[in-house]
């Protein structure tokens, strides 16, 4: 029983965990079969992957890297320009909007429009290591109002593991996408080497979206999606998200920004775990992850 009237339940559905009122199910379900245009961008994440960060580079290359025409949008966040297609009225903002038509999504493959693996339209999936993720996840479950508030870390350790949350199982999440890969015109790009040399991350995907700009106005897209710099734009920071939705007072949406902070929070006992549920999960799969510096 959890005391907060702003949660709301998850649901599973077609063995994915969704959430009760932000997501409609006829909706979901009518994603995959959204024609995709060659121009189209998705990108896709697990939550605590980066989305915000992405959002926010894609709206800089999108503006050649002046920071003052995104903050003219008034109050406008990431999360409302680049939405979030699976999030209720997200799949109708999408049809309607011009092109290039830009959002994100936390779905697995399978619910995606199927039109995608014909190459049409364009998916940049981000990564990060899953430890991170975890504990990122974590504190977000304490700020955010509609997601219940874990009893512990370890509690929450536990509910990852099992996928027992929104977006599901982390493992699962990035196989789905990544065993497409080859099927879909993906660039798969890593939170860590975002982290470790932005400048490349951002030429990797403005090449990817064919997006020509300057010297100069790539610097400029580098420079206002540094963390630093991020976290003095409200709206690049959810800052001015409501109190009811999220609880500024439990910490920062743009909490950390670091690899390796996990550290901080598993103990050995845990961290042996979570390395045995990662090795039989990912056994198959030839992906290899920074997990400090
Ligand atoms: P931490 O909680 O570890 O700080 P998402 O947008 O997918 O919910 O991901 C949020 C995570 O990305 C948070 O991680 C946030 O701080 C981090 N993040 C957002 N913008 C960033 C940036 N410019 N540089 C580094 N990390 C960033």
């Amino acid at each position: 029983h959890d005391a907060n009237p702003h949660v709301h339940e998850l649901v599973l559905h077609k063995g994915f965990w969704l959430i009760n009122g932000i997501h409609d199910l006829d909706d979901v379900d009518q994603i995959s079969s959204l024609e995709t245009r060659d121009s189209d961008v998705f990108v896709v994440t697990y939550p605590k992957s980066g989305t915000i960060w992405m959002q926010q580079i894609l709206l800089l290359l999108e503006a050649k890297g002046d920071v003052t025409t995104i903050s003219k949008l008034n109050n406008l966040s990431n999360g409302d320009l680049i939405p979030w297609i699976e999030i209720k009225g997200g799949r109708q903002s999408f049809i309607t909007a011009s092109s290039p038509r830009k959002n994100v999504s936390h779905l697995p493959y399978h619910f995606m429009p199927s039109s995608l693996s014909q190459k049409k339209g364009k998916v940049i999936y981000v990564a990060r290591n899953p430890k991170d993720v975890l504990v990122s996840y974590y504190h977000f479950h304490k700020m955010a109002k509609m997601l219940e508030t874990p009893k512990d870390f370890n509690d929450f350790f536990e509910k990852f593991l099992k996928g027992r949350v929104f977006a599901s199982s982390w493992f699962e999440h990035i196989k789905s996408w990544y065993s497409h890969k080859d099927d879909v015109n993906m660039l798969f790009i890593t939170y860590e080497e975002m982290i470790q040399d932005l400048q490349a991350a951002v030429e990797r995907i403005s090449l990817f979206l064919g997006e020509e700009l300057s010297d100069e106005e790539l610097s400029n897209t580098v420079k206002h999606s540094t963390f630093s710099n991020m976290r003095k734009i409200p709206q690049a920071s959810y800052e001015q998200v409501p109190g009811d939705l999220l609880d500024h007072h439990q910490g920062r949406f743009m909490r950390k920004g670091t690899i390796g902070d996990w550290k901080n929070h598993f103990t050995v006992a845990q961290n042996e775990k979570f390395e045995e549920h990662f090795h039989r999960e990912m056994m198959d799969f030839p992906l290899s992850f920074i997990w400090d510096i």
